[in-house]
């Protein structure tokens, strides 16, 4: 070997073993240790029991049930009307139970209670209702198939206490992510995708989209679908909805103006992967769920809220521009959606009120009217979308923007052709 040779192996010396140093830090470490004090049996839905193996996560779980308010003032872990904020959707959601009961979301431990106390159900409610809302239905559906999901909610709300917890989001025998929503499995199959063959960072987002996602039940057997067979902008699932899919037309028919509503449920996966983090891989755990430590311990947070309430773990490791800044830019991100969203809300309930008025006039025109119930039915699936996100847009601000922007121009459009109908404005 003359010198040359020599350095260069010298080199290629280190370098290897400064790979190696580097592959095992990153691949072969160890979040936290794996000794289990007890076997988790399958179909074990009680977190206590999986907790004594997992302290560290059981007691962020056990803090989600802090209930503090988002340090933006919008969302956050509190039990609140929405209507106190936006009183419009009294008018928006009359005939509705939604204009009776509509609370923030607030921490997984509370799924059960909420829907208990929920004004929203009755003694004709259906066991669908519990599909997001506890690890009970892995067994359920491994019983019955959707067979569950038309039996009566309080009677299955007897068996399935427990709610939202471990057994949703992991396999007991290896602790590996899973998802156990059927209607979560069967919408991604329909997409082609197989999510038996999703990769970890998938996961990372997947098993919280199986159940903040869009939905509707099937009329007749309460089986629950996701409308993504057209995609998932908000566009694209109205347009799903247009073909009736399995005999469903709306959710209810608005008392005063006869418009087939679509109620919109929580897109917070839709709205968040076609926004600038969902597009560039960053997942909801990323943010929702970040790397901490305790005594040389590294583990994932399991304290799952506004990862506001936590920005230098949630946000730091990839944005390096400062608490400061970061926080006022989700706040004005906020502040802008929450303006145009309060904006297009107005101005549908506004639309619901024109086409009464116009239905009632004497020589109205039922094409006009038509017309203009299909417009408002539009805006407000928009409008929709948006509100019942939870992120008040942070998750895609641009996307949002746009699609309240559209609801406002669509709804004013609508009383525009109530006021055609009725004979009243000559637009
Ligand atoms: C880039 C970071 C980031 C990612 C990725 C992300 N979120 Fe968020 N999320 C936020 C922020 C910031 C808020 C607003 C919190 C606030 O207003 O205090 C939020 C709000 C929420 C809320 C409402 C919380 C509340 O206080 O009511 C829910 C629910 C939510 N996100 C779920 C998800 C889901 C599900 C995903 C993945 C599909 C996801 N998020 C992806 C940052 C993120
Ligand atoms: C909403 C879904 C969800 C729930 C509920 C949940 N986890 Fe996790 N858990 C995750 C995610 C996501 C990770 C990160 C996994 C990864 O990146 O491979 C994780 C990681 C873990 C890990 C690996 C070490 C770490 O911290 O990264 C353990 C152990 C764990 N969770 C235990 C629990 C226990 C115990 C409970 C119930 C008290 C629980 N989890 C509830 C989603 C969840
Ligand atoms: C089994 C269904 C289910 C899964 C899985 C799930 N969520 Fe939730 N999530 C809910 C429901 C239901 C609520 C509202 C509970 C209530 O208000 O009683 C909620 C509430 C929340 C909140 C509000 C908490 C607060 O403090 O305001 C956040 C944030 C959130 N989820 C994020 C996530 C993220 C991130 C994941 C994945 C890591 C996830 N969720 C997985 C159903 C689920
Ligand atoms: C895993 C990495 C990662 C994490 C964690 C993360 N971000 Fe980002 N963020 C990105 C990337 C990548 C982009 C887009 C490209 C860029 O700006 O570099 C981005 C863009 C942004 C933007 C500009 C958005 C726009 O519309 O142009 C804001 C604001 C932002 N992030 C805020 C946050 C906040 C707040 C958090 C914590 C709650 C957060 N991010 C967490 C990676 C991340």
């Amino acid at each position: 070997m003359n010198k040359t040779q020599k350095i260069l192996t010298a080199f290629l010396v280190l370098a290897i073993v400064f790979a190696g140093v580097v592959i095992s830090r990153v691949w072969l470490f160890k979040p936290q240790s794996t000794v289990k004090l007890v076997k988790i049996p399958a179909g074990e839905y009680d977190t206590e029991v999986w907790g004594k193996n997992y302290p560290l996560q059981y007691a962020g779980y056990q803090k989600s049930m802090e209930m503090t308010p988002s340090p933006t003032g919008y969302g956050g872990g509190m039990k609140v009307q929405k209507a106190e904020m936006q009183p419009e959707l009294y008018i928006n959601f009359k005939g509705n139970p939604f204009s009776k009961d509509y609370t923030e979301d607030r921490g997984h431990p509370y799924a059960m209670e909420d829907l208990r106390e929920s004004k929203r159900i009755g003694p004709a409610a259906k066991a669908a209702c519990i599909t997001c809302k506890t690890p009970y239905i892995e067994q359920l559906y491994k019983e019955q198939g959707w067979g569950y999901a038309n039996q009566p909610l309080l009677e299955t709300m007897e068996k399935a206490k427990h709610p939202i917890n471990c057994a949703n989001c992991h396999d007991p025998e290896t602790m590996g992510l899973r998802v156990i929503n059927p209607a979560f499995i069967e919408g991604m199959q329909r997409r082609g995708i197989d999510i038996t063959k999703a990769s970890r960072e998938e996961m990372r987002s997947y098993v919280c989209a199986q159940c903040h996602s869009e939905y509707y039940f099937e009329p007749g057997t309460f089986k629950v679908i996701f409308p993504w067979d057209k995609g998932l902008t908000p566009q694209q699932m109205y347009e799903y909805y247009a073909t009736k899919p399995n005999g469903f037309a709306q959710d209810f028919v608005h008392p005063d103006s006869g418009v087939p509503v679509l109620k919109a449920q929580h897109p917070d996966y839709e709205e968040w992967q076609n926004g600038v983090h969902g597009q560039f891989g960053v997942s909801c755990a990323d943010c929702h769920m970040p790397y901490m430590r305790k005594s040389g311990q590294k583990y994932s947070s399991h304290w799952i809220t506004s990862p506001l309430k936590n920005i230098e773990e949630s946000c730091s490791p990839c944005h390096t521009q400062g608490k400061e800044l970061l926080f006022s830019q989700v706040k004005a991100f906020q502040d802008n959606v929450w303006q145009l969203q309060h904006t297009a809300g107005q101005q549908i309930a506004k639309a619901h009120t024109a086409i009464q008025k116009a239905s009632t006039a004497s020589a109205v025109s039922q094409t006009e009217l038509a017309n203009a119930r299909e417009l408002l039915r539009r805006a407000q699936w928009y409008w929709d979308y948006v509100a019942a996100s939870n992120s008040m847009g942070f998750h895609n601000p641009v996307q949002e923007l746009n699609t309240l922007g559209q609801a406002i121009d669509l709804s004013h459009q609508s009383v525009n052709a109530a006021n055609r109908a009725a004979g009243t404005n000559t637009l």
